[in-house]
């Protein structure tokens, strides 16, 4: 059961198999084999055997109730987010960080070199969104932390802004919720700034600010800057929103905030767009970003890592003192990231994955694959554009694309929203492709401000081609025609 000198070669069989698993499965053209069903999660909810079972029945049954089931994310005709994590580097990191088992806790003792990899990550991510790239002397220096997910980037943060609003509340608590507030761009913002507010005792206190095309109106932000003076305790502006991707004027916001009132708090949320500084052509999108206070990123969603890894980067380091945990327990040394990561003790190296995809990669192949991904996306804009049946709602910015299948009947959005819902019950239920779905204020397509569910593609797999998009259309518009033709 535990790796020694006697089983090692049976051990490496079983590991073997799990590999060949792992790569039959991430090359299988389905997104899901089949659908569970509640017969099937019952036995997936069984007790627990008095007597243990061998890995080697364990993997046979696996195979059978369980893989078919999963989804596969890095199926060509997964098209609908682009979370693929099948970059064979960055997969060669995630088996070497679980057999090390660094804590990245703590640098002398569990992650004596480790710590070091995870701030060389965290310097190449600063130097592409424009912050000052350094050769930190300690952890104040660093200027990022790895985290589990975007919605913990974004909560920490928060943290940092109620920090910066109130100093001090980190010990005493909040007095008087009403004054954190923090200002999002209305209907188009990721629920984890709202949440990460109220886990961190602010309340449920947005001022949600109407958009233009997903973009901050920008008179009407300056209207509740100058509204709410002093209360407000951080501004979050989307590089990519989680539906449309859009990337604000980051720019054009900074500079208005800061001439309002320069306490506030400004936040990119970039999990996504920060992939655009990889690329030389499409940088300009994200200028200004750099006079952000902080930035979440998630390569586990743009750059081919598997789960999790997310990452908040802090322009001023210095200001992770606002949130530190002190303790005998987490070392008091000089580069231990238990004392500025929030919320998290014991931290698996996942920068580890991260390194060895950016070192593969390098900057010539991110810049390839950033720019070609947001080919791909202009690719199907295009198609859909001058096709009859489609319509299409955003401007491709980064790599999505939010259309309807309209068939015959364009006006009727009552209709148009049943068939797109249609549609996408029918692709989950077949497995076949993958694309989403989300409900969105119209910009006008159809009646600005009424609710729209698109269907949305978002990829990032480089082995997705021009032809699986063609499949994919012609699939949609066969389901669509049957639905239109049963009403
Ligand atoms: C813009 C944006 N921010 C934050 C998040 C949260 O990220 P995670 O799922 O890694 O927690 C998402 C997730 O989709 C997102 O799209």
């Amino acid at each position: 059961m535990v790796l020694n000198n006697k089983n090692k070669n049976s051990a490496k069989r079983l590991f073997s198999e799990a590999i060949d698993i792992g790569i039959g499965f991430k090359l299988q053209d389905a997104v899901s084999k089949k659908h569970i069903t509640d017969e099937d999660i019952e036995r997936i909810i069984c007790n627990l055997p008095h007597a243990g079972i061998s890995v080697k029945n364990i993997l046979r049954d696996f195979k059978k109730d369980i893989l078919p089931f999963c989804t596969n994310f890095s199926s060509r005709n997964f098209l609908g987010f682009p979370d693929a994590g099948n970059s064979i580097a960055a997969l060669e990191g995630g088996i070497l960080s679980d057999f090390l088992q660094q804590n990245l806790i703590n640098q002398s003792f569990c992650a004596p070199a480790a710590t070091f990899v995870e701030i060389a990550v965290l310097q190449w991510l600063r130097e592409i969104v424009g912050y000052k790239k350094q050769k930190p002397k300690d952890i104040w220096e660093v200027g990022g932390i790895i985290t589990p997910g975007g919605t913990v980037s974004n909560s920490v943060a928060m943290m940092l802004a109620r920090e910066n609003k109130e100093p001090g509340t980190l010990e005493r608590g909040v007095v008087d919720p009403k004054s954190y507030q923090v200002i999002v761009p209305k209907g188009i913002g990721h629920y984890s700034v709202k949440s990460g507010q109220m886990w961190i005792g602010c309340g449920n206190n947005l001022l949600e600010v109407e958009t233009n095309d997903f973009r901050y109106d920008l008179k009407k932000l300056k209207h509740t800057l100058l509204e709410n003076k002093g209360k407000i305790m951080a501004l979050v502006a989307y590089a990519g929103d989680s539906r449309t991707m859009t990337v604000d004027n980051l720019n054009a916001i900074a500079d208005l905030v800061h001439a309002i009132d320069p306490k506030i708090w400004l936040h990119a949320d970039a999990c996504h767009g920060f992939s655009l500084g990889f690329s030389q052509k499409l940088r300009y999108k994200i200028k200004g970003i750099e006079k952000f206070d902080s930035i979440s990123m998630d390569p586990h969603k743009v750059m081919l890592v598997p789960y999790t890894l997310s990452v908040l980067l802090v322009k001023n380091s210095e200001n992770m003192k606002k949130i530190t945990s002190m303790s005998d327990l987490i070392m008091q040394e000089q580069f231990a990231f238990g004392q500025i990561t929030p919320f998290l003790g014991s931290k698996p190296w996942s920068s580890l994955k991260l390194w060895f995809m950016m070192k593969n990669f390098g900057k010539k192949g991110l810049d390839e694959l950033i720019t070609k991904r947001h080919n791909l996306a202009v690719y199907l804009a295009d198609k859909l554009g001058k096709d009859s049946d489609f319509k299409v709602l955003n401007r491709v910015e980064i790599n999505s694309v939010a259309f309807f299948y309209t068939g015959v009947d364009k006006s009727q959005i009552d209709e148009i929203n049943y068939v797109n819902k249609e549609i996408h019950k029918k692709i989950l239920n077949e497995g076949k492709f993958h694309l989403h779905q989300f409900s969105i204020p119209d910009i006008g397509l159809f009646k600005k401000g009424d609710v729209v569910y698109p269907l949305r593609f978002m990829c990032g797999n480089p082995n997705v081609t021009t032809k699986n998009i063609d499949d994919m259309v012609e699939y949609i518009r066969s389901i669509g025609r049957k639905i239109k033709r049963r009403k």
